[in-house]
């Protein structure tokens, strides 16, 4: 019966196309949004380079153990956990899994609304000519606070989620990120090179890179680890599920690598292109919120000869990254349906989908659309405890589990499938074992001390 399962499971069509489709999970949002956003509040340059080493010491860990359950099981998180150690409790972190990701899509799916919504607004040209800080704040705000613009946008992008997931592996996924995600990175590069070059934009850049260790405290550190999770996509099952439709010919290490090397790149350069910008409008190493991106962007495009050009497309570009992440995070739990509750794809989409819909309506109205959401900041708050608590107690328990439980052994053998010589072996066997899990459990004990 199981045999049976597995055999008529989906799979990606080649070792790029998985590539393809977990580097458009990992990059979104989280590198074009939230990683400015967390930078410009935890002191700037010296945050990017704890950013850095919790990618490559932790993140990297983290996305190879997640890959090779995966693969080994060929399950969503609950199902990998559950025929690893059949019952006992280890199905929990599987749970755990797809709660956070409902929790992460509920808001994430929200900003990504933002995104699709300044498409029109790029297009119907309100944010042309010279445009002042104070003007593009105004814009985003009013925006952000109808509540009849922010539902349409986020709905529409619910509405597509669903549309290709419940399409499957093959069909949906594969065949979106193949052709945009290149275009994005070209993209990028450019904004890059054009905010280097605005007048003042050093200030910005020595924020940005120019570490002051002053202001390095464990606050900083809590921050990078989880942005570190939340842009790698790790720690609730994602890179599990992802790894599960991998061939066992290819090789995950060079897969994990690609993966994490890739996002880190896209992060630290929109990073390039918001801080100048900021810099440039005069509010050099301003502290933002949630919003700080959108209030910036649009004032790189009017100095862009064609610029409007350049900010419809890359909104519309920054739209679907950020829809080759919701369908990463709704795969999660309906893969767990679609597994293990014989759901049909379709309706196991569309009934998760409207569940994270209604979910997300406090962080919907939480930017000026209702006053009490608005107070507590429902958005920051989510993207806190989900988008980073939440998901370094993940990885801590896959680290314990890949290290400890089911075995170092058993996980080398299946990572020795499409790879023999795994020369990063003694180093990830060390901090999967040692390294990650101590400092997860050491930066965890940093929320108390956290104001508020
Ligand atoms: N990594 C994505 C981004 O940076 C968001 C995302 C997709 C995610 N799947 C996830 C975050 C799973 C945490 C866990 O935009």
């Amino acid at each position: 019966m199981q045999g049976q399962e597995i055999s008529t499971r989906e799979a990606w069509g080649s070792k790029v196309a998985f590539i393809f489709a977990a580097t458009g999970s990992a990059i979104g949002l989280g590198n074009i949004w939230r990683f400015p956003t967390v930078v410009s509040q935890n002191g700037g340059a010296v945050f990017v380079l704890v950013y850095v080493l919790a990618v490559a010491f932790i993140g990297f860990t983290v996305m190879l153990a997640e890959l090779t359950i995966g693969r080994h099981t060929q399950r969503n998180p609950v199902g990998a956990f559950e025929s690893i150690k059949p019952r006992t409790p280890w199905k929990f972190i599987g749970y755990l899994g797809m709660i956070t990701g409902v929790c992460i899509l509920s808001f994430y799916a929200v900003v990504a609304g933002w995104a699709a919504g300044y498409i029109f607004k790029m297009a119907s040209g309100a944010l042309k000519g010279k445009l002042t800080a104070e003007m593009s704040n105004k814009i985003f705000t009013e925006f952000s606070s109808d509540p009849i613009q922010v539902f349409l946008f986020f709905g529409l992008i619910m509405g597509l989620t669903i549309f290709i997931v419940s399409k499957g592996v093959k069909k949906g996924i594969e065949r979106w990120t193949k052709v945009l995600m290149p275009v994005l990175f070209l993209l990028i590069v450019f904004l890059a090179i054009r905010a280097l070059t605005l007048p003042g934009a050093g200030k910005g850049i020595a924020f940005y890179l120019r570490p002051d260790f002053s202001k390095l405290n464990g606050t900083v550190i809590l921050y990078a680890l989880g942005q570190a999770f939340f842009s790698l996509s790790l720690g609730m099952g994602t890179m599990i599920t992802y790894g599960s439709y991998i061939s066992k010919k290819d090789n995950l290490v060079s897969s994990a690598g690609w993966v994490t090397f890739s996002d880190t790149f896209i992060a630290l350069l929109a990073g390039l292109i918001i801080f100048p910008t900021l810099a440039f409008s005069g509010q050099p190493g301003n502290v933002g919120d949630e919003t700080l991106a959108f209030k910036i962007f649009p004032l790189i495009f009017p100095e862009i000869p064609g610029g409007q050009i350049f900010g419809i497309f890359f909104f519309t570009l920054l739209t679907v990254a950020a829809i080759t992440s919701t369908i990463s995070l709704l795969e999660v739990p309906v893969a767990y349906f679609v597994d293990e509750r014989n759901w049909s794809r379709k309706k196991a989409a569309l009934v998760i989908g409207l569940f994270t819909f209604v979910l997300g309506v406090p962080a919907a109205l939480s930017t000026g659309g209702m006053q009490f959401f608005t107070k507590i900041k429902v958005l920051g708050l989510f993207a806190f405890i989900f988008g980073n608590i939440s998901l370094a107690v993940g990885a801590l328990f896959i680290c314990i589990f890949v290290g400890y439980i089911w075995g170092i052994k058993k996980a080398l053998k299946e990572i020795s499938s499409g790879n023999p010589r795994f020369k990063l072996r003694p180093i990830w066997v060390f901090s999967l074992k040692f390294l990650s899990p101590i400092a997860i459990l050491i930066i965890l004990y940093f929320i108390k001390t956290l104001k508020g």
